[in-house]
């Protein structure tokens, strides 16, 4: 088209021959020009994504060119000259329902005419004319959305729930553990309080029993040293340490070797135990010490299950942020790694966990308990596809302006053709039961709306890697949810 061309004149013959007015009478199509213009386009931007959609057009001649924003980038969605095409704000006529912002940039490369209208006259037109279309669009809309909030809601119950379920079996082993040590502890300390009368009234002078005391200082010093073994080393440790029992006569002597043996001790120092006490209490004080490192162990016991206890404890409160403001600055190796203990569960004993940690990465401004939700997701993903074996791998880096957690499987990658889909709500390559297709939709929204970041994946057979990159300033203004 040539910039010299007359501007055609809005007529109701020529929106008549425009496919999404042909059905219009004279009269609505009369209207329509008066509240409408045809206009001229110079080769440039019509309008930019995200600015507030104010204008609907539709093509009457030229070409346009539509393109979106991904990460950064202006990619190309469309490319037409065909009479009629309409872009602009043609969701109007949802009101409130929708931001009336441009979903899309628009740019025509060529001297181009468009008939266009005010977004509220679309609006109105839509209103009297089709009362019951616009009632069954925004109903259809409507529906969408909110079933979509519903099952992602849900989503986010289930996965909360196995999570919790989880964490109460992780719970119940240590704290049975401790309640068990603890009951075996005080039966092991009235029994030492026994051989130690027994030692007391035997004929053991106050050296002697001072030298006794020494080495029972030395064995609970050798139990919190204790190295620990293979089933093998251990088992020729204890017949070699029963054998030095029964060479002494020590009664039980298979029956107490193996916690001499736990507790870091060797026959060479039973045998200094040996030269330091008289003959006839030998058996006693070996007893005795036995007592004393049956009780270290237990009180090591009691003191590995409690601390896993809180640290459990402290993960489940890092993981749900519990306590604390929905919006803070993180570190986020803590959420990583409150996520994978609350994920402990579901990592079978064939998936290696790797985990490649920069240690210059700065706390991020973020919503902490969402981005739990992005890992857990993830993660889920990566462990879904890896099966019973494979590596997960977790690794972070920083840069200026970008804080980037990068989640690896070994699985057998996303299929070129489903790549683009992955992250519509609903898409799901898993069977009922299994997935909701909402795993990375909320991601998604996560990540990229609610955080302004980026969310991408590369994959390929045996390696698929889902990248995060956070603003290390945080969202800033405009966020939305
Ligand atoms: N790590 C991965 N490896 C292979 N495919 C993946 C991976 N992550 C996601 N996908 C694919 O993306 C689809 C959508 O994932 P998601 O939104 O989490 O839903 P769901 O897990 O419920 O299917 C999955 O069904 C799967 O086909
Ligand atoms: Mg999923």
């Amino acid at each position: 088209m040539t910039d010299t061309a007359r501007l055609p004149e809005c007529n109701p013959d020529l929106l008549r021959s425009l496919f999404l007015f042909e059905s219009l009478s004279d009269e609505r199509l009369d209207y329509l020009c008066r509240h409408g213009e045809v206009v001229r386009v110079e080769p440039g931007w019509l309008y930019r994504e995200g600015e507030d959609a104010t204008c609907f057009y539709v093509l009457l001649d030229g070409l346009l060119v539509m393109s979106r924003n991904v990460d950064g980038d202006e990619v190309e969605v469309n490319r037409t000259s065909q009479r009629g095409v309409y872009v602009g704000a043609w969701t109007a006529y949802l009101g409130d329902l929708v931001p009336q912002v441009y979903d899309q940039s628009v740019r025509v490369t060529e001297t181009s005419d468009f008939f266009q209208l005010d977004a509220t006259v679309l609006r109105d037109v839509m209103r009297d004319w089709f009362p019951m279309a616009q009632h069954l669009l925004a109903g259809l809309f409507h529906g969408f959305t909110n079933r979509q909030r519903t099952i992602a809601q849900r989503e986010r119950l289930l996965a909360l729930g196995s999570l919790s379920a989880g964490l109460t079996h992780e719970l119940n082993n240590p704290a049975a553990a401790a309640v068990r040590a603890t009951s075996t502890l005080q039966q092991r300390v009235s029994k030492m309080r026994e051989k130690l009368a027994a030692l007391a009234a035997g004929h053991l002078d106050e050296a002697a029993l001072q030298t006794l005391i020494k080495f029972q200082d030395e064995a609970a010093h050798r139990v919190a040293n204790a190295p620990k073994l293979s089933a093998i080393e251990s088992a020729d440790r204890e017949d070699e340490l029963a054998e030095w029992l029964e060479d002494h006569e020590v009664a039980r002597g298979y029956e107490i070797a193996p916690t001499f043996v736990q507790g870091g001790i060797d026959p060479d120092w039973l045998e200094l135990v040996a030269n330091a006490a008289p003959a006839d209490s030998l058996a006693g004080a070996i007893h005795w010490l036995y007592y004393t490192i049956d009780t270290e162990l237990l009180m090591k016991e009691i003191t590995d299950s409690t601390s896993r206890i809180s640290s459990l404890v402290e993960a489940a409160k890092q993981y749900s942020q519990m306590d604390r403001s929905p919006f803070q600055t993180v570190d986020l190796h803590d959420l990583l790694d409150s996520t994978l203990v609350m994920l402990a569960r579901k990592i079978p004993p064939g998936v290696k966990v790797v985990k490649h940690y920069d240690e210059s990465l700065p706390p991020v401004p973020s919503y902490a308990a969402e981005l739990n939700q992005v890992w857990t997701n993830l993660i889920d993903n990566a462990l879904q596809a890896m099966g019973d074996t494979g590596t997960l791998t977790i690794s972070t880096h920083a840069d200026d302006e970008f804080a980037t957690v990068l989640i690896a499987d070994t699985g057998p990658g996303i299929p070129d053709d489903i790549k683009d889909r992955i992250f519509d709500p609903f898409f799901t390559t898993k069977p009922i039961g299994q997935g909701t297709g909402l795993g990375l939709d909320i991601a998604w929204r996560i990540v990229v709306n609610k955080h302004r970041g980026y969310l991408k994946v590369k994959s390929q057979p045996g390696e698929t890697v889902f990248v995060v990159r956070l603003p290390v300033d945080g969202p800033q203004i405009g966020e939305t949810t």
